[in-house]
């Protein structure tokens, strides 16, 4: 999923520092465990921002947790309440503005009821909480499959290093809620480069996060998820300024401990409520001791084989290496299913998506689908993977097909119109595509050399 895409003569360096950054950071954060969440027994009256609920932390401590405090802005106007009904679970209630109560969280309701109630005037633009399932709402983050887009960013047209037709904003609206990418360190500065800023740039991490943290804002009742791919190993600092600056900071989810087994997480419900629903991973250089938040991917998530150009997609752990196999069962995991070409031209050979599979690729059922991995995946481990990570997720068997495939893991159903407007930039790799990968190509080279 992220290097190596150009396998050249750094790559041997690469993977020697992959097997020296292994080990995880141990230790916990001084939050406590949140052990149960009391809330009024009354429903109170008022807006959003002014709900308060109580957390109980394992150490006795109690802390009154305002929204006010972590949102301001587009829900001003929305007129939102939001309450909690049980003692001891969860549950969100979210009412619209001159309607009547909506409940949702509540697993025995109908979920369609939660798609009404929301003010016309509201600049809230989801009406289905809980990343689109009011089911997940009462579900902990660990225990929900989401579909990732790998290399979320690189959308160039007429790439054969693009990995995604459509922007992040759209990806977000049709429901994809983990977002993958490959970080590259240019002039001081994150950028979302391809191997090579010279191959494929997207511009600066900060700017690409400002665009998620606009959506984030006018859809406040979503969890998303990043998984940055750290590709020069650069020091964790080098993230925060960047994540910070796009406006996410008070956004952001920090564990309770290091590592999160999968009884660790929290509902969505809480997230939400808590306005702590952006939560990061980064596979290598993490140091959850100067930064709790930006949490070692590898200690919390395993993955299946990265890049891969094997149809069979088999389900077997590879990252990290040596985790036994009680720990893998009891951690989050993303199955990898982007398929790739691999491309040798002369001293370079490097891996590119295999667009001209993508409906069977991304699709439900069938050899070497989404869908059959996924089943696979579920009867080796016993629970579905929590990310499919796939390339062109718009594409597939029917539009939303792996939205499908997402649904089915978490038993409930995928009624959406997929998918966003199309920026065109699919294209079959050809006999004639083949002369754009060779000038990136001799490109590519010329900078390598230069290393
Ligand atoms: C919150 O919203 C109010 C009213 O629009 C505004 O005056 C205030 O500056 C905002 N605060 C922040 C931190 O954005
Ligand atoms: C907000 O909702 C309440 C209760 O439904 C309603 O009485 C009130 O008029 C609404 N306010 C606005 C500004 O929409
Ligand atoms: C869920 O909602 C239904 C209908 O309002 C209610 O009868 C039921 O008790 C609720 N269940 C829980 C667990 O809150
Ligand atoms: C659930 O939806 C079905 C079909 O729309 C409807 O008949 C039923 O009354 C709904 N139940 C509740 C509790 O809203
Ligand atoms: C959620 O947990 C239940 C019960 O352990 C399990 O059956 C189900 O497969 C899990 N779903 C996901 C998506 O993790
Ligand atoms: C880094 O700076 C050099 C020199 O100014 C410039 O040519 C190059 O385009 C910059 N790289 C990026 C990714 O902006
Ligand atoms: C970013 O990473 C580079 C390379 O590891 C390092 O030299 C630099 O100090 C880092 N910058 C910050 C702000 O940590
Ligand atoms: C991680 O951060 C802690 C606290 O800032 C620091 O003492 C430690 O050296 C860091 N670890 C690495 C590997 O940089
Ligand atoms: C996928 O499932 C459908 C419906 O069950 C079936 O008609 C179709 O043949 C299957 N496709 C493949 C490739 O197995
Ligand atoms: C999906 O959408 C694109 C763009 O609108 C379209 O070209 C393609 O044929 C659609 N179908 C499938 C099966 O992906
Ligand atoms: C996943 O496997 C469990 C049994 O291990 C089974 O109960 C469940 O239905 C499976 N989920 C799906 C979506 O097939
Ligand atoms: C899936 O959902 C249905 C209806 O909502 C429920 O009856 C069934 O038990 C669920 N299956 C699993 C494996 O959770």
């Amino acid at each position: 999923m992220r290097w190596p895409t150009v396998l050249l003569g750094f790559l041997a360096v690469a993977l020697a520092q992959d097997s020296s950054t292994e080990s995880s950071q141990s230790g916990t954060t001084t939050d406590g465990t949140v052990v149960s969440v009391t809330t009024p027994v009354a429903i109170p009256s008022g807006t959003y921002q002014e709900f308060t609920t109580t957390i109980t932390l394992s150490d006795g401590d109690s802390s009154v947790i305002a929204s006010t405090t972590h949102y301001n802005g587009t829900m001003t106007a929305s007129n939102q309440t939001a309450v909690t009904t049980t003692s001891d679970s969860l549950t969100l209630l979210v009412g619209g503005g001159g309607g009547g109560t909506t409940v949702i969280g509540n697993n025995s309701m109908n979920a369609t009821a939660t798609t009404t109630g929301t003010a016309t005037n509201t600049p809230v633009v989801n009406t289905r909480p809980c990343n689109n399932y009011p089911e997940f709402c009462t579900r902990k983050y660990s225990n929900i499959t989401m579909v990732a887009t790998h290399n979320s960013p690189f959308i160039r047209k007429n790439s054969v290093a693009a990995n995604q037709a459509l922007d992040v904003t759209t990806q977000l609206n049709d429901g994809v809620r983990t977002l993958q990418f490959q970080t590259h360190y240019v002039n001081g500065t994150m950028y979302l480069c391809h191997t090579t800023c010279q191959l494929l740039d997207a511009g600066t991490l900060e700017e690409y996060l400002t665009d998620v943290n606009k959506w984030m804002r006018r859809n406040p009742y979503d969890v998303v998820t990043f998984i940055i791919g750290n590709f020069d190993y650069v020091s964790p600092e080098n993230f925060t300024t960047p994540i910070y600056n796009s406006g996410l900071k008070d956004l952001i989810y920090t564990p309770t401990k290091v590592p999160m087994a999968l009884n660790d997480w929290p509902t969505l419900s809480e997230m939400i409520l808590k306005q702590k629903r952006a939560v990061f991973f980064m596979d290598y250089q993490a140091n959850q001791t100067a930064h709790p938040w930006l949490m070692d991917q590898f200690s919390q998530v395993w993955e299946t084989p990265f890049s891969p150009t094997d149809p069979a997609f088999p389900c077997t752990q590879q990252r990290p290496p040596g985790l036994s196999k009680a720990d893998a069962k009891n951690r989050m995991y993303m199955a990898n299913h982007n398929l790739n070409l691999q491309l040798n031209l002369g001293s370079l050979s490097m891996l590119i998506p295999n667009t001209a599979q993508l409906d069977e690729t991304n699709a439900v059922n069938g050899s070497g689908s989404l869908g059959e991995m996924a089943q696979e995946c579920n009867t080796t481990w016993g629970r579905p993977p929590n990310f499919l990570l796939v390339d062109y997720y718009n594409y597939g068997n029917f539009n939303g097909s792996v939205f499908e495939v997402a649904a089915q893991m978490n038993n409930v159903t995928y009624d959406r119109k997929c998918c966003g407007k199309t920026s065109g930039a699919l294209r079959e790799v050809s006999v004639a595509g083949m002369s754009t990968v060779l000038l990136v190509a001799v490109g590519v080279q010329m900078v390598m050399s230069a290393f």
